[in-house]
Formats: structure tokens, sequence, C-alpha cells
């Protein structure tokens, strides 16, 4: 017989009142008064002296031991040697414990203790203060107990939640949904409390820090009472008590679990283990209360104290049976400052760092995507439309456009009582969880990694997922999951539960209106990183109050789909900035292809535009060594938070990079003269060639660009003879370009370059016989705006010769095609066995920093210094210097000259197989390493340029995502020069569309 099956003391109060004053003398002479507080197997009785002072009379049930009652003490007064706690535990009045004989001659221990004056738990008011005072005081006990070892301690006891398997004979005093909860608790208990008891720290514990045992006074915990129930138990165990109480009638779950366990864990810290268990320890407290009640309750029908806590214990357990065990757990670490989910930085790390395969037959950054917001600014909801209506809405905004839908985004269409927040029934999960693809019903999708199915249900709820498939992935032993809901009924006939996925493999359809729990077609893609209590419907949308914690349990979705972030923050549409950049830019400065591209960011060899669309770009060869390269860009932030000044002042980084740059140079090039941009160099080579030799006039090739100054225009044909030229100047000398097929003479004549160069002599000797008249003969090696023309073999040689021999100067314009482009060499002038006597750099030397320079020989730069500063207050400062050094860091480091011959060498090939399939639109390719020409004719004839279609090509590939240019005198050449990260498929790409759209072209 325990306890619990004796019946309480009975005593006859008046009788009771006398003894006590004749046993203790403290009361002998006192007016007191006696009544009852509550009990559930003693009587505790409350003294009230007239004095208002009071006390607690414990009279103990017959069957209480003396052992008992003296460790219960023991343990008190244990427990005020700590000065924080003193005056939260009662005072022990007698000196030694009395026994009083009831009116069933039960000898019955009686003990007597201060009175801790206030409102009990249960009853007042508590604020988020009480709670907080409840956690600290909680985790102090916690402290002090684990110093009293006490082997009494070490007992049996039912109302012990850390042992409930004998509950489980009880379960048939319950019915219909109670039992299901009782059971799912009692399992519950199993698997998080009593598998894992032995990872629990153990000690001393109160047992019963009940709403009924603590005492609160003006927002605080001023008194712990009643230590019958003390047992050596998992410490964890009194928070997991105390919460099963103080949770009960609460709304918010989540603010008092954060007051209560966030202090507590503040003043001592919850191991992984004890937060494992934290929930079935709480609940498995209230199903002790509740089996307790339901047992009791038939055999003392008029105790009211045994049921007391029945209703509320009911109202919370059914709340936290809608807790997901697993979320909980997140949630308590959270509130503990732990990592949500365990391992989670690692495991987002490993994830980010996976190779994923397309979700679709398509890759999602080829195609126009737009956002579909459903949050309450949606146009898409202003109406409060059906479903079956926004199904339609959606259809109409999308037109051919993917659609996606956003993850974090605060929805307005959750509108069930399921979507009500289990830990706060004042919010709601209205959080999206994934993202939304929308595409056509009946679109097949594909598993982006290797996995399996562990999931493969309908959730065929109004509203709700639809068929759904989950798939399992491993890496290095984490596990990790994708959802795909709103399929068609397919996947649930041909996957199977267990079943091998591998990447790439089919996983299901896109369902449509009816079976996909009536919304607009889309796939909801999700990932995780738990299961959670792996039910059949996974959370797509979460509170906004736990986002922290979803954000780890389903972390963005984009890091598998990779649609650039700049897809989801740009604010401005390309319409808007057309406008503006018309009413603020100078209209001569154009806008490629048709349809103008708004980009957003970039990245290598790609570009990404405002539909989050990316572009293979083969044009921009300024960004040489790809496009934002971290290198570049971490070099540039160095130095300018260093320091960034002019060329006035010494500092190393110009000298360092002086070095690196010469070193690239045939020896006589030795001095360097920086600027800012090509124009600028060849400005300045200009006077540094009219200085040197005092002569004026300059020779310069056919349709050369050498930049955009007055003095440039002048001496580039490709401008001052077009649109807006004024011509040619007196002192600009114009050497026929050697055209190959169109030229005067061409490969189809004997001996065609010696014309061109017998043409060139014979015009040199003619116009510059007095010595000193040429100053200078501007040359690009490979003419780009020539459209991608080579200069032929021996014939900058021999113009060099004979310009030399008139005393004038050989400026190679390497603006284009320097830094490793060619790829045989680092400059293209090499490849003509030539020195020239001034180089001028620019585009790739800073990867889209404005760095540019002229790089001479002593004797010129000497000649140059004529007295005059030279002063440039941009050029050469060190941030350049620190940028333009990164970028031959970069170039060496990643081998990209090497690259530029070897893809430059496979690109040329493949074009060349395309063009002798198509030799009525193709008459050429041209170029050297990735510096490449196409040039297309018209009907196999060379001497019809064909811009028309070079338009067309141009502006059908930027439609599918391949960014070319056209150039050359008649427009009708391709330009390709690619960052030099281009690769071998990056060529394929562009070579199979070039290829299908010839076909395209021929069938018309
Ligand atoms: C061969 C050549 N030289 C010089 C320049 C002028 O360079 P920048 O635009 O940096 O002034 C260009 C520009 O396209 C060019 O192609």
């Amino acid at each position: 017989m325990s306890v619990f099956d004796e019946q309480p003391p009975i005593i006859n109060v008046s009788s009771f009142s006398k003894w006590l004053k004749e046993n203790y003398s403290f009361f002998k002479s006192k007016d007191i008064k006696l009544s009852r507080l509550n009990s559930e197997r003693d009587i505790n009785l409350l003294i009230k002296e007239k004095s208002a002072k009071k006390y607690v009379v414990k009279i103990s049930n017959p069957k209480e031991s003396l052992v008992q009652l003296e460790y219960q003490d023991l343990l008190i007064k244990h427990l005020r040697y700590n000065r924080q706690l003193k005056q939260i535990y009662p005072k022990i009045l007698h000196n030694k414990i009395l026994f009083y004989q009831d009116s069933k001659q039960r000898r019955c221990a009686v003990r007597i203790l201060t009175y801790i004056d206030g409102d009990m738990y249960a009853k007042s008011k508590n604020t988020d203060h009480t709670e907080q005072s409840l956690g600290r005081l909680l985790a102090l006990q916690s402290t002090q107990l684990q110093s009293f070892i006490k082997n009494q301690a070490i007992r049996k006891f039912e109302w012990n939640p850390s042992d409930i398997r004998w509950t489980k004979k009880f379960i048939n005093l319950f019915i219909g949904n109670n039992k299901n909860i009782i059971k799912n608790s009692i399992d519950e208990h199993e698997k998080f409390v009593f598998k894992n008891i032995k990872n629990l720290k153990h000690a001393v514990t109160h047992g019963d820090p009940n709403d009924y045992n603590i005492v609160v006074k003006k927002e605080k915990i001023i008194g712990f009472i009643d230590f019958g129930d003390s047992i050596y138990a998992p410490v964890v165990n009194d928070l997991a008590i105390s919460l099963s109480y103080a949770l009960m009638g609460v709304k918010n779950l989540f603010k008092s679990l954060q007051n209560i366990v966030g202090t507590y864990n503040k003043f001592y810290k919850l191991s992984d283990q004890d937060i494992y268990s934290l929930l079935g320890l709480i609940k498995s407290r209230l199903v002790i209360t509740l089996v307790m009640a339901a047992k009791q309750r038939k055999k003392y029908p008029n105790n009211k104290y045994l049921s007391i806590s029945e209703n509320n214990a009911w109202d919370l357990i059914r709340k936290l049976h809608k807790v997901d065990p697993y979320f909980f757990i997140a949630v308590i670490r959270d509130i503990c400052n732990l990592e949500p989910i365990s391992d989670f930085s690692k495991k987002l790390q490993l994830l980010k760092s996976q190779q994923f395969g397309n979700l679709f037959n398509f890759d999602l950054n080829n195609v126009n995507k737009k956002i579909v917001n459903f949050d309450k600014s949606s146009f898409l909801l202003k109406s409060n439309p059906s479903n079956k209506k926004l199904d339609n809405l959606v259809g109409k905004f999308l037109k051919k456009d993917i659609g996606i839908g956003l993850y974090k985004e605060t929805r307005k269409v959750y509108k069930s009582n399921h979507y009500i927040s289990s830990l706060n029934l004042l919010e709601r999960r209205d959080v999206h969880l994934g993202i939304d693809i929308f595409v056509e019903e009946n679109t097949p999708i594909k598993s982006p990694m290797n996995g399996k199915v562990v999931i493969l249900h309908n959730n065929n709820f109004k509203y709700d997922y639809g068929p759904t498939v989950i798939l399992e992935h491993k890496i290095n032993n984490y596990k990790f999951f994708t959802l795909y809901g709103h399929l068609n009924k397919k996947c649930l006939r041909k996957l199977k539960v267990g079943q091998n996925i591998n990447k790439g493999e089919w996983i299901g359809e896109i369902g449509d209106y009816k079976i996909n729990g009536n919304w607009p077609p889309h796939l909801h893609f999700q990932i995780m990183t738990s299961l959670l209590n792996e039910v059949d419907n996974f959370p797509g949308v979460g509170e906004e109050y736990l986002l922290k914690i979803w954000k780890q349990i389903s972390p963005d979705p984009n890091i598998i789909l990779q649609i650039p972030e700049s897809f989801f923050t740009n604010k401005v549409t390309k319409e808007k900035i057309l406008k503006k950049r018309k009413r603020n830019i100078g209209r001569n400065l154009s806008i490629s292809y048709q349809e103008p591209l708004h980009m957003l960011e970039a990245k290598d060899q790609f570009f990404y535009d405002e539909h989050g669309r990316k572009y293979l770009d083969c044009v921009n060869n300024i960004s040489h060594v790809g496009h934002s390269n971290k290198m570049v860009h971490n070099a540039l932030v160095k130095q300018n938070l260093k320091m960034n000044t002019n060329t006035r002042y010494l500092y190393n980084i110009i000298n360092q990079y002086s070095d690196r740059l010469l070193e690239k140079f045939p020896k006589k090039l030795n001095k360097i003269f920086f600027v800012c941009t090509g124009s600028e160099a060849n400005d300045l080579a200009l006077r540094i060639a009219k200085t040197y030799t005092k002569a004026n006039n300059v020779l310069v090739m056919n349709n050369a660009y050498h930049g955009h100054t007055n003095s440039l225009i002048d001496l580039s044909p490709y401008k001052f003879n077009s649109k807006g030229g004024e011509g040619q100047k007196d002192y600009v000398h114009v050497l026929r370009m050697p055209d190959e097929i169109r030229g005067k003479w061409t490969k189809k004549n004997n001996k065609w370059v010696n014309k061109y160069i017998e043409e060139a002599k014979e015009l040199i000797n003619k116009k510059f016989n007095h010595i000193n008249s040429l100053s200078s003969f501007f040359f690009e090696s490979i003419l780009g705006c020539g459209g991608q023309i080579e200069l032929p073999k021996d014939y900058l040689k021999n113009i060099v010769r004979f310009v030399r021999q008139k005393n004038a100067l050989c400026i190679a314009d390497e603006v284009q095609t320097g830094f490793g482009r060619v790829g045989n060499n680092f400059w293209a002038f090499e490849e003509h066995g030539i020195v020239p006597d001034i180089v001028t750099l620019g585009k790739p030397m800073g990867n889209g920093h404005p760095i540019a320079a002229v790089v001479t020989t002593t004797k010129i730069a000497n000649t140059f210094n004529n007295g005059m500063e030279y002063f440039n207050s941009f050029g050469g400062n060190p941030v350049s210097c620190a940028v333009g050094d990164a970028v031959l860091d970069v170039i060496e480091k990643e081998n990209l000259q090497k690259n530029a011959k070897i893809v430059g060498d496979y690109f040329i090939k493949q074009l060349r197989k395309i063009q002798i399939k198509f030799p009525n639109y193709i008459s050429k390719i041209s170029g050297k390493g990735l510096f490449i020409g196409i040039d297309l004719i018209i009907n196999g004839n060379l001497s019809l340029p064909n811009q028309k279609l070079a338009t067309k090509l141009i502006n059908t590939l930027r439609l599918r995502g391949i960014l070319l240019s056209t150039d050359g005198p008649f427009n009708n050449v391709i330009k390709i020069k690619p960052p030099l990260v281009f690769n071998k498929d990056n060529a394929d790409f562009v070579c199979s569309e070039i290829e299908s759209f010839l076909i395209h072209e021929n069938k018309k």
C-alpha cells in the first residue's frame, strides 16, 4: 500500500489546534486560526496568528515514512543554503517531527513550516516576468540540487514523467481521440524519453514544481513548496513538470517557452539530449495527470484536487499533440541559442557545394521568368478570387513566361483552420517555405540529384498539395529531402517508396487544377534538412514568428534552382530604365539588339537579365578573366581601403605591376605610361610619336578604329568615313585593308598579299619622301571593327620596314587583342615577328576597371621627356595597379592564354564545319584564339555581304540566350570575343544554335 492508496489523515481541526498548542511552545499563548489548504494525500493547514504571522502545518499521510519526511526537511535546509534561493523556500520551524493520531487512530507525522504568502501560480495572472522568474528559479534550484546526494531520493514514483510505462495498462480508461492522444504520447515517451534516459543527466529533483506548489507575488516567483515528490531523476524533469502546468491555458505557447525555457537555459545549460526529451517529458507528465485523474476520480469522487487540472491538462496535451515533436526540438534549440537543426551550417555548405541537375527538361535559367506574388499586395488576389479564377488570372499574367512563387513570401491564400499556428493560436502559418514554379500541366519533373523516394502521397484535401513526392538525398552521411507538390497522379502509379532515383530521372508531372489541390498548375518545390516526424504531409508554409527555425528546416530552394538573386530583388523594369536613359543620356550611345537587354548581374562568361534569364556572353572582351571576378574585386577593395592617390607620390604597387607587365614584352619595350582608356593610350602614343619624330603625318589601316577622342576619330577610317564622319584629314593616310575575300586583291589573285604590300610601299615612298614627315603607323594585328580581319603573313613585317625607313614609329594597338586573347601569344603583334616601337593597351587590362597604358622604349620615352610634365590624375594610381596586377594573376593562375588557344582552336574548327555545311551563308571564319569572326554572305556570293542575316542571327541568338555582335565595314561579320573563361561546351552551344538558325533560314 502506498500513500496514494491510503486515505489522507482525518482530523478535527479544533482538537488538532489544541494539540498544536500543547506540543509547540511558540503557539502556546497565541491566538491561532486554522484553515485547510489543498493537498492530495496529506492534510495541509494554514495557521494564522492574530499578528498576521502565517505558518503551514503539514499532517502527513499515515503511510508516509518518517525517513522520507526527514529527507524532505534536509532537502529544504540544503536549498536554503543558497543565498539566491534562501527566501524561496519555507523555513522549518519544528525541531523534531512529532506524530498526531487522527480520528481513525492513525499516526500522522506533523511538520511546521513558515508560510510563503502569495498567490499560487495556478491562480495568479502570470506575465513574461513571472515566467522568466520561474525559469530562473527552476534553473537555480536544479543547480543547487546537484550537490544534494541522498539515497532516499532513489525510488520509484508514479508521478515521475521519465517512466510512464505503467500508464499503458490504463489506456482503455480513454476512448476516441483522447485515447489516440494518450497512446501517441506514451509511444513518444518510449522514443524520446525512455530510450534516451541514459543520456540525461540525473540528480535529486524537486519532483513536483506544479502550479499549486509555486507561489507568486508581483509577477515574481517567491516560493517553491512541497517537497514530498522529490526524487532522483533526470534534472530536466523539473522543468518539464513545471511546463506541463505553466503552459496550461496559455495561447502563445512559444512565448511562454521562450520565457521559461530560455531563462532556465541561461542559468542551467540544457544539453542536446535534455532538449530532445523535453516535450516527451511534458506530455508524459500530462499523461500521468490524466491517467491519475481518471483512476482516482473513481476512487475519491469528492476530492476536487484530484481532477482540478484535468480539463486544462486535456487542453494542453491536445495542443501539444498538434506540434511536431521534431519541430518542437528545433524551437527549443533555437530558444537555447543552438542551431535549430543541429549541424545546419555544415549541412548548408555541403548542399551548396553540390552540382544539381535541371528540374525540368529545360534549364530554368534559359527561360524568361516572372514573379507571381501572392502576398497582400498581390494584384492577382485583389478581388479575392476563387482558386478557379486565380488559375485563369495566373495563366493570363504569365502568357508564355514561367512563373516563380516566392520563398518566404507571406501569403494571403491559406485560409483554413489547418493553418493556425500550433505554438501560438493567435498566429497563422502563412509564410511560403518552397518556391513555386508555374509551368504547364503535365510538364515532366526530374530529380536534381541522386536520391530515393521516401514519401509518395496524395494529399487530396482542397488547397493541399495533391499528389506529392518526397525524395531523400544523402551527402556525406547527412540527409536532405526535396519535396515536389501539386503533381498529377502518374507519380503515384509509377514510383514506389524506397525506389532509388538518379539525378535527371523522371519523378512526376505537373497536375492540373482538379487534382493538384485546386491551384493553378505549378510545382511546389521545397528542400528539407529534416523530415521532422516523417508525416505524409510536410508543411509547405510556416509561421513568420518562427521563420528563423523554418529557414533551417526548409532552406531556400534556390540553392538547387540557382535562379540569380538579382531576379528576386530587382525593382525596376526595363521600360522604366530605357525611358529615363533616353531622358538623361545622349542618344548616340547605342543599345544592343532590337529587344534591349536589362542586365542585373554577371558572373564569369554569363549575364543574367531582369527575367532571371542567363545569357552566354560572347561579346565582352573587356571582362577578360570573367565577369565579377573575385580576385580582381578583392584586390581593388583591399587597395582602395588602404590608399588611392596619384603618381606624384611613391608607392610600390606601381613598380610591382610594371615589372610584371614589362615581363610580357620584348626587352626593348621597357617604359610604361599609365592612362585610363584605350583612346587615351592611343592619343598619348600619337603625342609621343609626334614629339619623337617631329613629324605630323600618320598612317593607318582602312576600317581601323583607334578611339573616340578628336585626334583618334581622325585616325579611325571606321569613324571618319561613316555616318557623321568628317572624312579623311590631310595628315592622315590610309592603307588598303588586305581583305582576302572582298578586297581589291583577294585570295584568288596570285601573290595577293604582295600586291597590298607593293601598293603600301608605293604610297609610303610617294607621300613621305621627305624624311621626318611621317610620325607613325598605327595598326591592329587583327582589325576588330574592320570585321575581325587578320593581317596576312608578312604584310606587317614589310609595312613596318617601310615605315621605319621613314624614321617613323610603329604603334601596335593591342587594346582589343592583348593579354593572351589570341592564344598563341600574349600580344597579337607577336604573331608577325615584329617588335613595335610603341604598344597601346586598354580594355582587358583591368577587367572592366579603367586602366590602360602606353609601352615604349627608353629612347622614345626619354625624348618625350622634353620639359613638359606628363601628369594623369588617375592613370597608374595604386588601385588601378592593384587591379591590373590581379588580372595578370588570374590570367596566369587560370591558364587563360592557353585556354584561349585550346577553346579558340576548337571553336574555329567547329565553326568551319558549319561553314562547310552552309557555304551559301558563310564565306569565312577568321581570327585567332578567342577573337573570331564569321563573315556572312548572300547566296554564296563572296562580294555580297549579308548584313540582314547577321542582324537577324544576333537577334535570334539573343532570344536563345547567346550574346553576339556584328561589325565590319558592311556589318555582316559576327564578332566573337568572349571572356577568356569560355569553354568548349559554350562553343558547342553557340555552334549548335548558329547551325539551327541557318537550318531554319535554309528552309525558307
Ligand atoms: C582597337 C581599339 N583601340 C582603341 C579603342 C578605344 O578604347 P577606349 O574605348 O577604351 O577608349 C578601341 C575601343 O573599342 C579599340 O577597339
